[in-house]
């Protein structure tokens, strides 16, 4: 089949090169000419396990095309995705301009029948919304083209996504046409060779399932940071207690890690925008809202930690940083909680010596060159004479490290685990001191 895909950033270009490997004929347009030149010439704008190979395969077989050109990208296919941003606005809504710039341009160029897939995230109401665009602008040029508005959510995990993108746990398809779900079926085949993944509903339970269900994934994370936190207070440690509720089948082992907070460009985000959609209908939506207060207010645990341990004076201390993106397998630092404790720390007077296995460069772009940040090469060097070290994500290259080595090179022997990543007795029994987050004695730091 022929796909047309709307914005190459890290949605629409995994989902492309995914169709594309999956054998259909796909375009990717994008009003970014650097990125489109870029992607052309085998420079992948983001850090995604396997997306490079993909990108370059489909690409020069002839199966994936990158353009500029608006007008060829909507004459090349029947089915047009819109995988564009929708960046917050002040108030947390989803700012829906792209999208809706997009649906535009499809409707002033289109000649032929088109399926819009809306693949964004997007706030209930959204496919009316491009479906009014379109029938408005097909009005002005007194055209009447046969269209269809369909919600496709995503549900990529950065780190996993072009995996997550070839075998979905589901693929949900909002719309009330049964030619559109014949069509949505064919294109997705290749996924339901083994088991039907395809679950078909109305447009508007399509877009409130993704909310839906990111906004239960971060619950279940700012429930246990909540946990984590009686924890400390009671003397409890969150890693049984977490082993303990996750043997109940009802509730699971997935999702369910207390740590130094939820980050990245969905969970906070998605959260923020259904608050502000139940505003907008003047419902309080009050879990919601705790569910994001819980996250901000987890993001600033490490630096108490940290503050107390030195009494309150960080001036002239420097902390070594082990962790910089807002996940692993990611250089994505969007949200991350490595951003709020430097910030903190530098605002106290403090150093920082980081070291990220992929997030140092993105690090550097967003706050240039200071004084008051190093990014070093190694994990190692980023202890040489520091006075502590602090874990902010879990990178596997981080989970089996030498104590002893640590103890040797710190000036004063702590770690503050934000991802729990160690057993706090075996790290004590190498002279360290250990705080992690919702371990009992982690309370008196
Ligand atoms: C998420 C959803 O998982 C995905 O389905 C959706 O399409 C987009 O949003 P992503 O943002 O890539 O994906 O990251 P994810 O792996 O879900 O992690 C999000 C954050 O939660 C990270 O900061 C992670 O460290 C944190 N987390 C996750 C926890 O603190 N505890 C956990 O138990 C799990």
């Amino acid at each position: 089949m022929k796909v047309t895909v709307f914005g190459v950033g890290y949605v629409g270009l995994v989902q492309a090169a995914v169709l594309a490997d999956f054998g259909h004929d796909v375009v990717c347009v994008d009003v970014d000419s650097d990125k489109i030149n870029d992607l052309k010439n085998g420079i992948i704008p983001i850090y995604e396990p396997g997306l490079t190979s993909i990108v370059e395969r489909n690409y020069g077989e002839g199966r994936l095309g990158f353009t500029t050109d608006a007008v060829e990208g909507v004459r090349h296919a029947e089915i047009q995705f819109i995988a564009v941003g929708t960046p917050p606005d002040e108030d947390g809504a989803a700012d829906l301009k792209y999208v809706l710039a997009v649906a535009s341009t499809i409707a002033t160029h289109m000649t032929s029948k088109k399926i819009i897939v809306d693949k964004s995230t997007v706030p209930v109401g959204t496919a009316d919304k491009v479906l009014s665009q379109v029938s408005e602008v097909l009005a002005t040029r007194g055209e009447a083209i046969e269209h269809y508005v369909v919600s496709n959510p995503e549900f990529l995990k950065e780190g996993a996504a072009v995996n997550d993108c070839m075998r979905p746990d589901r693929i949900i398809i909002g719309t009330a046409s049964e030619y559109v779900k014949a069509q949505m079926r064919e294109l997705y085949a290749p996924c339901n060779r083994n088991h039907d993944r395809m679950i078909f509903m109305d447009v508007r339970s399509a877009e409130l399932t993704k909310y839906a269900a990111n906004c239960m994934l971060a619950t279940k994370i700012s429930f246990m940071n909540e946990i984590s936190r009686l924890a400390e207070y009671l003397g409890a440690d969150i890693e049984n207690v977490r082993r303990g509720i996750g043997s109940d089948e009802r509730i699971g082992y997935h999702f369910i890690y207390a740590g130094c907070g939820y980050g990245g460009s969905c969970f906070p985000k998605d959260v923020q925008a259904l608050v502000h959609t139940a505003n907008s209908i003047n419902y309080d939506a009050q879990l919601l809202k705790s569910v994001e207060a819980v996250n901000y207010r987890q993001k600033e645990v490490l630096f108490d930690r940290i503050s107390r341990y030195f009494a309150g004076d960080l001036s002239g201390k420097t902390i070594a940083l082990w962790g910089l993106s807002f996940k692993p397998k990611t250089d994505d630092m969007r949200e991350a909680t490595s951003r709020v404790l430097m910030e903190s720390l530098w605002e106290q007077g403090a150093k920082v010596r980081a070291y990220d296995p992929e997030a140092m460069e993105e690090t550097q772009r967003i706050y240039g060159c200071r004084e008051d940040l190093e990014l070093v090469g190694t994990k190692e060097s980023a202890l040489q004479g520091a006075d502590a070290l602090v874990i902010c994500t879990e990178w596997k290259a981080f989970w089996a490290p030498d104590f002893d080595q640590i103890k040797g090179a710190l000036r004063q022997p702590v770690i503050f685990d934000g991802r729990n990543l160690y057993d706090p007795q075996q790290v004590e029994r190498h002279g360290l001191a250990y705080y992690g987050i919702g371990r009992g004695r982690s309370v008196s730091a």
